[in-house]
């Protein structure tokens, strides 16, 4: 029987927003479902979801800003006459920043893997081409590389969300942090938001005794990061800069030393890394610039026409697509967190499973609910002279988001690019590899030209699977 006392100011409050309905089915829990119930219920702040959902439909207007969307002044790959800086000038800083333990990583991975039929946090994917390495040992792999090369330890903050916590936790102690000390690496869990009934604004339940919380988006990475004291150990342990990227891009020039360096020289705030899109409607964030000011649309937000444009010469004007790879000055981050608001939620319609009326869990066909999620791009209009860093998408860039049957960006298209990524390295040293052959080159060997010679040194034409560690 359902406590009144427990719940009469919950029934209350939720009668004067018209979300009485969360507690239809309070009868049927025992005590610790409805606390459950009644701790979820008070987290939420109902005028915030109230006002956001008033604004369905009626979002940011993006085609109007779109109409004004030039491409953003960057530091070219393989022109440097505008550059401000030259390359070597920059990975110079870079890599002093980098040697003096200026530099921290985070990396995020809220994501599930059920976009390709993975059920678990994406981090575990199997994906190294012969080692059969995961999401996770890559990154960490890199890094143990960065370290033992700099003499120092980078330390790791890695975002998981609710969904992805345990699970990611207990498969990082079973693999002993793939070797990283344990004091560098910490796991911070971003935030939720519920969804709402796409026609009523209803909050949604998954279950008789829950609420659907979804993540709010990696724009969450700003409060959680502060939330579990992750920016104040940042600014204790001397951190002017963090380097951010998804844990879903095994190509990632994880700490970069010219981005790291370009961002230092610039003075800017918040840097991000661009790639020229393969083609105008390639499904990532175009990165422009409206007023001078840099900021990302995301591609569904880019009207086609917008996206099509073409300079004189037929190359995409809006050229410039996010791969999801920035450097945030700390003081920054600090700054930001004092403002609650800094990031907007962006509405997204979509399919979510709920418990109907009659208690039974409906599985939507279409859209039926509307989430809500941050950015943490949207922080680039805020930062001082934020800059954009071009980089070479086959060196940097080759994410899993897809399910194997789709044509771009499965974990098969993610290891091809792997394997041509050491095959190109190995011919910049003379060696030789047979057509075909799956290869797959250790971090640590990778970042030493010197040592790779050695270990290849005598070695006959590779031709068949070879991991070279
Ligand atoms: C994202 C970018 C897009 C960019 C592309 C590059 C957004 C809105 N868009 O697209 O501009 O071109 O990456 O690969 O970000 N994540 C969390 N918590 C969340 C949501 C996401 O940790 O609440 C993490 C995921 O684990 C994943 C990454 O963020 O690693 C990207 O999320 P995803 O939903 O895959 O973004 P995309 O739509 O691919």
């Amino acid at each position: 029987m359902t406590d009144y006392s427990l719940t009469s100011h919950i029934r209350d409050r939720l009668a004067s927003c018209d979300q009485q309905h969360l507690l239809e089915f309070a009868d049927e829990l025992d005590g610790n479902q409805l606390q459950q119930l009644i701790e979820q219920i008070e987290a939420i702040d109902f005028e915030q979801i109230a006002d956001l959902f008033n604004h369905f439909g009626a979002e940011q207007q993006w085609s109007e800003l779109a109409a004004q969307a030039a491409p953003p002044m960057a530091l070219r790959l393989h022109d440097e006459s505008d550059n401000r800086f030259t390359r070597d000038e920059a990975i110079a800083v870079g890599q002093a920043a980098l040697a003096a333990n200026q530099v921290a990583v985070i990396i995020v991975a809220g994501g599930q893997g059920s976009r390709l039929g993975f059920h678990h946090p994406k981090g575990m994917l199997p994906l190294g081409p012969v080692s059969g390495r995961t999401l996770f040992q890559i990154h960490f792999d890199k890094l143990r590389a960065l370290n033992s090369h700099y003499g120092n330890t980078i330390p790791l903050y890695l975002m998981t969300s609710p969904a992805t916590h345990a699970e990611t936790e207990s498969f990082l102690r079973e693999h002993d942090w793939f070797g990283y000390p344990a004091d560098y690496v910490q796991l911070f869990c971003q935030g939720t938001m519920p969804a709402v009934d796409d026609s009523t604004g209803k909050l949604l339940l998954a279950g008789k005794d829950r609420l659907f919380l979804g993540p709010d988006g990696h724009g969450g990475m700003l409060a959680a990061l502060q939330k579990n004291g992750g920016l104040d150990e940042l600014k204790s342990r001397g951190i002017e800069n963090v380097f951010y990227c998804q844990v879903d891009n095994p190509l990632c020039k994880i700490c970069d030393a010219a981005t790291i360096g370009y961002h230092q020289l610039a003075e800017s705030e918040l840097t991000t890394q661009a790639v020229p899109k393969r083609d105008a409607l390639q499904r990532v964030g175009n990165i422009i610039s409206i007023d001078g000011q840099v900021r990302i649309i995301e591609y569904s937000d880019l009207p086609d026409d917008v996206a099509r444009q073409t300079n004189d010469d037929g190359s995409l004007k809006l050229w410039a697509g996010n791969i999801a790879v920035h450097v945030f000055n700390v003081d920054f981050l600090d700054r930001m967190t004092g403002h609650a608001n800094a990031l907007p939620f962006h509405l997204a319609h979509k399919k979510v499973p709920f418990i109907d009326t009659t208690g039974k869990l409906a599985e939507p066909a279409q859209p039926n609910a509307v989430k809500f999620e941050r950015f943490i791009f949207d922080l680039l209009p805020m930062a001082q002279h934020a800059i954009v860093v071009e980089v070479d998408p086959q060196e940097a860039f080759s994410p899993v988001k897809n399910a194997a049957t789709a044509q771009s960006e499965t974990a098969e298209t993610a290891r091809q690019s792997m394997i041509a990524q050491a095959r190109r390295l190995l011919t910049s040293i003379d060696v030789e590899v047979a057509n075909d052959v799956a290869i797959e080159i250790d971090p640590a060997l990778a970042i030493d030209k010197s040592r790779l010679i050695a270990a290849t040194e005598g070695l006959s034409p590779i031709s068949k699977p070879a991991f070279l560690q």
